[in-house]
């Protein structure tokens, strides 16, 4: 290392540095900069004695551990002897004790990691200063660097919060942090019901006497229990009490008496825009660890990431030089690169915390233990199918088996259960051969709303792609329905014929069905075809001229440009009705498998079911109640006029994202009252309701709300939005989070998705059309070949 201003430790060149909080992160970030060079004057002010603090046991992964060693070999070997290591997952769930392996954690005490890091500490040369509760940063006047890792509850952060601007939100869960002498083999998961509502443990051992006991609950539980009246000691009882068949008369231990009350607490979710800044006294602080940002318990992180932190905050230091003058460059690096790590976490953080929250109320009482499992080890969403096979293969294989003994599938045992996407699905009369769907995708390509040779090639290939079904886009009552003119009907015989001809050639070249989402396009109609301008009306010359388009409300789709849709009257409803009950007939004649009624992305239906676009003062605006009036009339009138055997499923927008719009609270709503009126499916979509959303995309984004309508209003659902591989629709649908999932985009750029992916985790099973049956060999090797040269992957921690 040189001291030259082109970076690299400067030697001898002292910087002074203190550390307020003596946590993980206080202690690590001292000990590392006092290893990059010992003329650094680092101390650590904590305001506990060195053997008191909160908590037990914290977990970390083995790539946590590899990265430690990499900075300090010295304290990774004491942590790793001190480890209890363990790689199986026991959930105690009504009765039942199921156990996954290969997960492999290691728990170590909050207190002997603590100690570790403070002898360290004491061995470098970093001053350790207890029982001094630090009161502002601008005590240390000389420091060049002040280390904010006072936790949770920062002080320094809120002194700052104007700079740092942090986010906290408190969760609704409450849980208390326990310990106990009973040792267990494995992590695990306590599920027990109450009369008021269920409660779980979270239990890991992490040294050869202790284990930690975390008991978690809803407020409301924790309430009706009257467990916010109750002290520490009658909170123990109670927990005891409860988990007394797991405890075995094993007792429950606090160490935090220090907490006043009752020490059940709410999880604080902490997000900082801004993670540094210069004092008045020309010092720099900065925020690190938990004082920053916060990971929850059920995906135990927290230290990770305050090690992490230290460790980025040196190795900044590293490249740029530590010297006073290269700090805000340091601080600058080091936000940049924690933010983005630190946000992915906490997003897969979230998703676990989340289940934990809902379990209660949406898994518990609605799956068996097994699904129950998959559902619990897949909370985060960062764990898939596959994942799950490298980690234990022997139980995914066995809960493959009971998935699909829980499915028609009709084969030998001998061959072993296919992954759950290529279960099949049957309602009412209609069995699917897998449970992958073509998404409906409109293609603007139909002259008078008549599907041609266009239509019939573009699904014919999707038929032949080995999806389950295929959807096709939405076909409209009336020519005033369409949202362009490019859409296709079924509002005469014409397009019925044309329509028979493509679903004759779907039924005689492969084995998908096909549906027939039926649609009215509301305020969104009378616009050009996607690629001229999307949602745009048509141009005032040339073409086919603009018609009136109707809605629940007056609306202006895209404001100051669409044209004004007016209000449907009496008269209206009656004549939109009854085309959809005449375009059902004729869908019946043309032979479709399935009927979808599109209630989404703001077209007419929708847009009586959404706040936003429904103003209405009569019997059909107001309450979502009397917002769902409409929209029911015609699904019941469309139900009497399509077959009894065949399903009908309805699309809906699950979530405005817009404030005072539709929630996934509404949807579950509207996803009963559909079950009600006869509706088999919901197709749990979201969005294109108003040009105000505020959309949160990522992978399978619309999937909780599948989710979370199938286990509240017990009813099947698809999935669909940015579902695109096999492990995406296993994890899904062998969650039970729905029961099809709907593919769109990767269907336009491969017909073959279906085949594709199945070739790709090695699913040899599947029919391929025969004239296209040379390749499938061939793909299925090069796909072998690709994996087999492929670094092994690296199961994710939970
Ligand atoms: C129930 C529960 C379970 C958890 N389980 C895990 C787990 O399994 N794995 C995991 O990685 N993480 C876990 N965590 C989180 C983990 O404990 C924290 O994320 C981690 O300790 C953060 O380290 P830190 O150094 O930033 O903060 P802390 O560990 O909170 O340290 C902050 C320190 O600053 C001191 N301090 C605060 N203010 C002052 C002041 N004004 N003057 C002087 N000193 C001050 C405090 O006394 C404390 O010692 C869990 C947390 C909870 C609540
Ligand atoms: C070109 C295109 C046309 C679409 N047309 C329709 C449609 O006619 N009806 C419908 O309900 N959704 C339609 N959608 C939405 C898709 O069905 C699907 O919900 C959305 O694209 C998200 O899925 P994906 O991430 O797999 O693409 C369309 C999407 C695309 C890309």
């Amino acid at each position: 290392m040189t001291g030259t201003s082109t970076g690299g430790t400067s030697r001898g060149k002292r910087m002074k540095i203190v550390c307020i909080g003596g946590g993980p992160a206080g202690l690590y970030l001292g000990l590392l900069m006092k290893k990059l060079n010992p003329s650094n004057d680092v101390t650590v002010v904590e305001r506990n004695k060195p053997y008191d603090t909160f908590g037990w046991g914290v977990v970390f992964s083995d790539a946590t551990m590899e990265n430690m060693a990499r900075w300090d070999s010295e304290t990774c070997k004491e942590i790793r002897e001190s480890f209890s290591h363990w790689d199986d997952i026991d959930l105690l769930f009504k009765g039942r004790c199921i156990r996954s392996g290969g997960h492999g954690f290691v728990g170590i005490g909050r207190k002997k990691l603590l100690n570790i890091l403070q002898a360290r500490c004491e061995r470098l040369g970093v001053k350790l200063v207890f029982e001094c509760e630090v009161s502002s940063d601008e005590d240390y006047s000389d420091a060049d660097l002040i280390i904010a890792s006072d936790g949770i509850n920062s002080r320094i952060r809120e002194k700052y919060a104007a700079t740092f601007k942090p986010d906290i939100v408190v969760r609704p869960n409450r849980f208390i942090w326990l310990g106990t002498r009973k040792l267990y083999d494995a992590f695990t998961f306590d599920f027990q019901r109450t009369q008021h509502g269920w409660f779980q443990a979270h239990i890991y051992k992490f040294d050869k006497e202790t284990t930690t006991f975390i008991v978690e609950c809803p407020e409301h539980v924790w309430l009706a229990h009257g467990l916010d009246k109750a002290d520490q000691d009658q909170s123990i009882a109670f927990c005891e009490k409860l988990f007394a068949d797991n405890l075995q008369g094993a007792k429950l231990m606090t160490n935090a008496r220090h907490l006043r009350g009752s020490a059940w607490l709410n999880f604080q979710r902490v997000v900082c825009e801004q993670w540094w800044l210069k004092n008045r006294n020309g010092s720099h602080v900065v925020l690190m660890g938990d004082a920053v940002h916060t990971a929850h318990f059920a995906i135990g992180s927290g230290t990770k990431l305050a090690i992490e932190d230290a460790i980025e905050l040196v190795r900044q230091f590293k490249i740029h030089g530590d010297k006073p003058e290269n700090i805000p460059d340091v601080l600058a690096q080091y936000q940049e690169a924690r933010r983005i790590e630190t946000l992915r976490l906490q997003n897969a953080a979230w998703n676990a915390m989340e289940w934990f929250e809902v379990c209660g109320d949406r898994y518990c009482d609605q799956l068996e233990p097994e699904q129950f499992m998959y559902s619990m080890l897949t909370r985060s969403q960062r764990i898939s199918h596959e994942n799950l096979r490298l980690r234990d293969k022997g139980w995914l294989e066995g809960y493959e088996k009971w998935f699909a003994a829980h499915t028609p599938l009709e084969r030998a045992p001998s061959l072993g259960a296919p992954p759950p996407m290529f279960t099949p699905f049957k309602l009412r009369s209609v069995t699917l051969k897998n449970r992958v769907v073509v998404s409906p995708m409109a293609q603007y390509s139909a002259v008078d709303g008549i599907p041609g040779d266009y239509h019939l090639v573009h699904l014919g290939a999707r038929a032949m792609g080995g999806a389950g079904m295929v959807v096709a886009e939405m076909t409209c009552p009336s020519p005033e329905a369409r949202i362009t003119p490019g859409c296709p009907g079924l509002w005469n015989d014409e397009q019925m014929q044309a329509w028979k001809r493509i679903v004759d050639w779907v039924h005689g070249n492969s084995d998908a069905k096909i549906a027939v989402q039926i649609g009215h396009s509301g305020a969104k109609g009378s616009t050009r075809r996607a690629w001229d301008g999307i949602d745009k009306p048509l141009p005032e010359s040339g073409g086919e001229p603009n018609w009136p388009i109707v809605s629940a409300s007056p609306q202006q789709y895209l404001e100051g440009e669409s044209q004004l849709s007016h209000a449907m009257t009496r008269d209206e409803m009656d004549r939109v009705r009854d085309e959809f009950v005449a375009a059902t007939r004729r869908a019946v004649r043309a032979g479709f498998d399935w009927l979808e009624l599109h209630c989404a992305h703001g077209y007419l239906l929708s847009s009586f079911i959404s706040p936003l676009t429904n103003r209405r003062d009569d019997e059909y605006g107001g309450t979502l109640q009397s917002r769902l009036r409409y929209p029911l009339e015609v699904f019941r009138a469309v139900r009497a006029a399509w077959p009894d055997h065949l399903p009908m499923s309805v699309r809906i927008s699950a979530h405005d994202w817009v404030e005072g719009g539709i929630t996934p609270a509404d949807a579950v709503e509207v996803a009963k009252a559909f079950k009600a009126a006869g509706a088999d499916l919901i197709d749990c979509s979201s969005g294109q309701v108003s040009k105000k959303e505020k959309i949160t995309f990522g992978r399978m984004f619309q999937t909780p709300f599948a989710d979370r309508i199938r286990q509240e209003a017990g009813i099947a659902t698809i999935a669909v939005g940015a579902i695109s591989e096999a492990d995406h629709v296993n994890s899904i649908i062998a969650a039970g989070r729905a029961d099809l999932c709907a593919v769109a985009r990767p269907h336009l750029a491969n017909p073959a998705w279906t085949l594709t992916e199945a070739a790709k985790i090695g699913f040899t099973e599947v029919n391929w059309p025969q004239q296209y049956r040379p390749a499938k060999v061939q793909m299925q090797s090069n796909f072998a070949r690709e994996k087999a040269m492929a670094a092994p992957p690296v199961p994710e921690k939970v």
